[in-house]
């Protein structure tokens, strides 16, 4: 199956700033999270996607349309919810769906329709005839939404939904994502710079670091690539004595409360295999070993973990 997207060398430049850095990027079909820290350049790869924006270099296909030269026919199949505020404060969300399904090629009587099931389905049924100037912040994100998926897109490109919403709002919209890919089948890709709320909804995720690809992979795969040991020891001053002999082996740990985490994929000095130093480990020291298990953390806590064992390997959180 062809890509949904697909970047050959992308590169934005807006003069002293480096946005896109040569990337090169392939997303499928299915539910795609884009995470990345403030500046990152989820927004400027969206808008080059949509043709809104020229890239500086590189290239990128959308649905199979080339972005510099197939603008419109990107547009058409491709629903966008812009990160910043774009409502018309006048006007109700039911005439301006209705305006944005015609504006995409939709008779009037079709486009009022689809309004209807839209608005409907983002949950917007009761108040979409008062003028979105009224709305909260949640409302304004549903009509975002709404206009999103006007015109039956086939992939939407979704920047921040979240955004400024408090926790059950969050769900709620979290819940809409979901549901357009996994009921409708539409292809979406989604940012947010929360890394643990894309976890719940996406199959992939993408993450950018300042305009470069840092990693790319499924959900799944992201969570078990985190290939953390949880390691608990019992015994008299059990913790210290099991980290400070794993450490002379050459195994770095780093302590969680009352128990150890150490890389599953490590190996010490002498080439042993991590399972097999840490039973033999506490079995020489006289210690009871009561866990030995793969973490099933968050992708969140993947991040803190990976900058603290970069910088120093022997973390205590206490
Ligand atoms: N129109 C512009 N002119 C100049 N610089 C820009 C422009 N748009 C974005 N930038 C810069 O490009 C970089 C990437 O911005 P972008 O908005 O794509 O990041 P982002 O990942 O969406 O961030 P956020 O999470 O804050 O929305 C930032 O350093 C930003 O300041
Ligand atoms: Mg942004």
């Amino acid at each position: 199956m062809e890509a949904v997207v697909q970047t050959r060398g992308l590169t934005k430049d807006y003069g002293s700033v480096l946005a896109l850095d040569a990337l090169d990027l392939e997303i499928g079909a299915g539910t795609t999270g884009l995470v990345g820290a403030n500046g990152a350049g989820k927004s400027t790869l969206l808008k080059i996607l949509l043709g809104l924006v020229p890239a500086t270099r590189g290239g990128a296909r959308v649905l199979g349309h080339e972005i510099a030269t197939e603008g419109p026919a990107i547009r058409a199949a491709v629903g966008y919810l812009p990160e910043h505020d774009c409502l018309p404060p006048d006007v109700s969300a039911s005439d301006f769906v209705v305006h944005m399904a015609m504006m995409s090629g939709l008779p009037r009587v079709a486009a009022r329709e689809r309004a209807a099931e839209v608005l409907r389905h983002v949950g917007l049924a009761e108040e979409r005839y008062r003028p979105m100037g009224g709305y909260s912040t949640g409302m304004k994100q549903k009509a975002k939404l709404a206009q999103a998926l006007a015109h039956d897109p086939r992939l939407v490109l979704l920047d921040e939904p979240t955004n400024g919403l408090d926790p059950a709002a969050r769900d709620e919209m979290l819940g809409l994502v979901q549901r357009i890919g996994r009921d409708f089948g539409i292809a979406v890709i989604v940012t947010s710079h929360l890394l643990g709320e894309l976890e719940r909804v996406s199959d992939h995720v993408v993450v950018l670091d300042g305009g470069r690809l840092l990693r790319a992979s499924s959900t799944d795969e992201f969570l078990d690539a985190t290939g953390v040991l949880l390691v608990e020891v019992l015994g008299d001053d059990a913790q210290a004595r099991m980290a400070q002999a794993l450490n002379r082996s050459g195994v770095a740990t780093v302590a969680r409360g009352t128990m150890l985490t150490v890389d599953a994929t490590a190996r010490a000095s002498d080439q042993v295999d991590v399972h097999d130093l840490i039973r033999d480990t506490a079995s020489d020291l006289g210690l009871g070993l009561v866990r030995l298990q793969v973490d099933h953390r968050h992708i969140e806590d993947v991040f803190a973990t990976d900058g603290a064992a970069a910088s120093s390997p022997e973390v205590s959180h206490d």
